[in-house]
């Protein structure tokens, strides 16, 4: 697998003093990002880790093009982001299935929203199903499935449009711990063989699970308590291809793990600490 900007090419995403602010239905100002500098090379995993509430799904939701920055930049391949674009995939932490569908019509779905025949729609949502291993599933509803499976329809139905960039907002926290670490595996499969050419998707991957994270990213971005910056940048040299359930029980893993924590851990302690302040 190839990942890393070749020379003169814009990386995938960069993030430049990105800050936003909210209004309140009651007229306040709340800054959820603020002065945001990050930057994903081409084909890289990035995963970002941060306390509850700081502002990581924000960040995302610029970057997708669902929200503007109040100030600074959001570029993917060097172009300011300006909406929604076809090469981005999201993954969010609730399923965006449509209950009514069947698995395969779900799957279909997207390719057929941007104008691909039907028949075409139909031949790679097959492929995909059979990727993440639903081909036997295709004519159930998402109700008879579960949770997993539901994932993997998630996952077939991100990976069929053959995204450049990807976007994952907690995609597995809703999940059981040993279905968790199956979906990772699955995750870093398809990611790993999901461009023509072998060059992998270039990805954001945000989690509050600092192990999920060191597991799947080749760097990961610790963010401080809200408002988000990036507070310090980690690179994880662990080799690739990846067992999660194996790679976390190497030395070199527990070792970046106890080095990531002591940056990340401050930032959940602030976070508790205003929250308890709150309450009491
Ligand atoms: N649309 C919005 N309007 C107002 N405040 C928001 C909005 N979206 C998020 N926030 C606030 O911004 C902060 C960061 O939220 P979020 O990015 O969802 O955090 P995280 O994903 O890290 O848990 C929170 O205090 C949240 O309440
Ligand atoms: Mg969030």
């Amino acid at each position: 697998m190839i990942s890393g900007t070749p020379p003169g090419h814009a990386p995938a995403i960069e993030l430049r003093g990105a800050s936003k602010v909210f209004r309140t239905p009651s007229g306040a100002s709340h800054t959820a990002v603020r002065d945001l500098d990050l930057t994903v090379e081409q084909g890289e995993f990035v995963a970002v880790v941060g306390p509850t509430g700081c502002g990581k799904s924000t960040t995302l939701t610029l970057v997708s093009g669902l929200e503007e920055p109040t100030e600074g930049e959001v570029l993917i391949g060097g172009k300011p982001v300006t909406g929604i674009r076809p090469e981005v995939g999201f993954v969010f932490q609730q399923d965006a299935v449509f209950p009514w569908r069947t698995v395969l019509s779900n799957v279909m779905a997207g390719p057929r929203f941007r104008g691909v025949p039907k028949a075409e729609a139909r031949e790679r949502a097959r492929e995909w199903l059979g990727r993440v291993g639903l081909a036997a599933f295709a004519d159930r509803y998402p109700h008879q499935l579960s949770g997993g499976q539901r994932k993997r329809v998630a996952l077939a139905q991100t990976f069929v449009g053959d995204p450049e960039i990807l976007l994952m907002d907690e995609p597995f926290s809703a999940l059981d711990v040993q279905t968790r670490a199956l979906m990772s595996d699955e995750l870093l499969e398809l990611w790993g063989g999901s461009r023509p050419g072998g060059r992998a998707a270039s990805v954001i991957f945000v989690t509050h699970d600092l192990e999920e994270a060191i597991a799947l990213a080749d760097k990961v971005v610790v963010m401080t308590a809200g408002p988000a910056t990036v507070k310090e940048v980690f690179p994880v040299r662990l080799p690739r291809p990846r067992k999660v359930e194996a790679v976390r029980l190497e030395a070199e893993f527990v070792e970046i793990y106890r080095e990531i924590w002591s940056s990340l851990g401050e930032e959940v302690r602030i976070t508790r600490e205003r929250g308890a302040s709150r309450v009491g």
